[in-house]
């Protein structure tokens, strides 16, 4: 059960790609046709080491890769993977797409967002803990409803289950 290092939005940068990030990332260089082309397992690593991408953290991939931090920001904010504000330790996405709606993914969804206390969506709960998001179709429509936490999907999920499975996140 991996959790993402916590992030303040107001924290000073410090350089993400120093020492053994810096030597992981250009591990990759050889791998891929262009070092432009590993832009996104650098933002992985950001991500894994601070717990989101701030602006700065743009700016220092765009630095490292040889990019513009405009196209940077561009990916980042494409993707939904990828936060662009300090989240929870523990990241939680739940499937409210119609398949698992019709299956109460809404009724799952506010039992998250109660028993981890952080009250709305992409909100952090006050113990640093969770943020709840919902997401589009988690692929697995016949097992509604489905969450993720962190990189753990968990299949058929209740309102009665969550706080048993939150137990597991510290
Ligand atoms: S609609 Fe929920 S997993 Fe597909």
């Amino acid at each position: 059960m991996s959790g993402t290092t916590h992030g303040h939005a107001d924290a000073p940068h410090q350089a993400v790609f120093t020492g053994r990030v810096l030597a992981r990332l250009e591990a990759l260089f050889p791998q891929y046709p262009t070092k432009q082309a590993c832009l996104l397992p650098a933002l992985w690593m950001v991500q894994e080491e601070r717990g989101w991408i701030s602006e700065p953290a743009m700016a220092e991939v765009a630095e490292v890769l040889g990019l513009t931090p405009a196209y940077v920001k561009g990916v980042v904010t494409f993707y939904t993977m990828y936060h662009t504000h300090p989240v929870g330790r523990h990241f939680i996405q739940v499937c409210t797409t119609s398949p698992c709606n019709l299956c109460g993914a809404e009724a799952v969804m506010e039992a998250l967002l109660r028993e981890t206390g952080c009250g709305e969506l992409g909100a952090t709960s006050p113990d640093g803990r969770f943020t709840v998001s919902e997401v589009e179709c988690l692929g697995a429509c016949g097992f509604a409803t489905p969450i993720m936490i962190n990189d753990d999907f968990i299949e058929s999920v209740t309102p009665e289950r969550v706080a048993g499975i939150l137990q597991g996140y510290k």
